[in-house]
């Protein structure tokens, strides 16, 4: 059943629409994604809206690999691996906020904001072979920004962030113009597999079986499915006045009914940007095994917004998002269900469908177009041998 193990290459598990459950359930596709997509691949750590100021940081995971993202004393975005070098302690808990240094708690040995180790507990007991310039925090091969967004990558291999977004940067600069602030955040974790956060993103279909409340609103109306190569993908729709006790509900009750304003997109493999209406929302997917994933997420504003504009902006996060929200609750029940279900084995049902649509690069909103783009990404990564990856560290 584990096809790894039995030497089949994981990239033969997904074809052009339909996609094996082996890929949800395999603790063996698991370790070859951290190895071929995760620790390769250019992967969102951070947004430089939550590093304000020198000092800022915040804690994050590449892969099952925890970092620093932080801002050094000369305003420099950096990621670092959060693992001490004394003993391999990580240096900072999970979280965010500002420090002159980064101590760990376990001797104290003192890392500078660039990663350096400044100090040691009594110095003088170690003996002339130990050398502090070669104990500094170990940093991530590739850090790139793009709209503000952070990008690090461990593969010294990775082109150019902005060949790798490719079409998709066209959707993320209508959603991240340079004023973006955060007004709130969330971390949460649920029982599946990574990937179904990123099939969800761009399911145009859900929406009006699954979240009762968008279906009713009037939220959801003609639009397209999209694939814009490299793995992303997207859905823009025209957005229409949110109606009802449920669009108030969820702070989406708006003016704004200019055509094409609403996008969900997914930056293969862990990024997802919401862009519903008043909504903006992004996405730091974080996998620690088969059947269970770390999401991050946090609702932007901007700074030229009226007060009235940031308050429904902020209460969208806890009214829409995450475990509590109107539409969250509904997404991670279902991820559940998902990876429960796909417990469930047998030959004549081993493939699951994602054959829905045309082919071809535009679908219908409801269409499984954007996901197969990110499927045929995932194929790509998979079947990259392990000799020919580019890891730096
Ligand atoms: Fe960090 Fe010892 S493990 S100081
Ligand atoms: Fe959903």
């Amino acid at each position: 059943m584990e096809n790894l193990e039995t030497g089949i290459c994981p990239s033969t598990l997904v074809e052009d629409g339909r996609v094996h459950r082996s890929v949800y359930t395999s603790a063996a596709v698991f370790e070859a994604e951290l190895d071929r997509i995760w620790y390769r691949d250019w992967l969102l750590v951070g947004h430089v809206a939550e590093l304000p100021e020198p000092g800022s940081y915040v804690t994050r995971r590449m892969g099952r690999q925890p970092v620093i993202v932080c801002r050094d004393r000369d305003g420099r975005v950096r990621v670092l691996l959060n693992s001490c070098t004394h003993r391999g302690a990580t240096v900072l808990r999970p979280g965010y906020g500002r420090a002159r240094a980064f101590v760990c708690m376990y001797h104290g040995w003192t890392f500078g904001l660039d990663g350096r180790l400044a100090s040691v507990p009594m110095r003088d007991h170690y003996g002339p072979e130990f050398r502090e310039e070669a104990l500094g925090l170990k940093e991530v091969a590739r850090v790139a920004l793009y709209r503000g967004l952070i990008f690090a990558s461990f593969s010294d291999d990775a082109p150019p962030i902005e060949a790798h977004l490719g079409e998709a940067r066209r959707f993320v600069d209508m959603a991240l113009t340079d004023d973006i602030e955060v007004l709130g955040t969330m971390e949460y974790e649920y029982r599946g597999n990574w990937k179904f956060h990123m099939e969800n993103t761009i399911d145009g279909l859900h929406g009006i079986y699954l979240h009762r409340l968008f279906g009713n609103s009037g939220l959801l109306s003609s639009g397209n499915s999209l694939d814009l190569g490299n793995g992303h993908a997207g859905l823009m729709w025209r957005a229409e006045k949110a109606k009802g006790e449920s669009g108030r509900l969820m702070g989406l009750d708006t003016t704004d009914t200019s055509p094409d304003t609403s996008r969900t997109i997914v930056l293969f493999p862990n990024t997802g940007l919401v862009h519903i209406q008043d909504l903006i929302n992004l996405r730091i997917v974080m996998p620690i095994a088969a059947d269970r994933t770390r999401v991050f997420t946090a609702a932007l504003g901007r700074r030229s917004d009226t007060p009235e504009l940031r308050a429904r902006r902020a209460s969208q996060l806890s009214a829409v998002q995450g475990p509590a929200g109107a539409a969250g609750a509904d997404d991670i029940e279902v991820f559940e269900a998902l990876q429960e279900g796909c417990a469930a084995r047998a030959p004549e049902i081993d493939w699951l469908d994602f054959s829905r649509g045309e082919r071809g690069s535009s679908g219908d909103l409801t269409d499984e177009t954007g996901v197969r783009g990110c499927y045929r990404r995932w194929k790509a990564m998979m079947a990259v041998s392990q000799a020919d990856r580019g890891r730096s560290i």
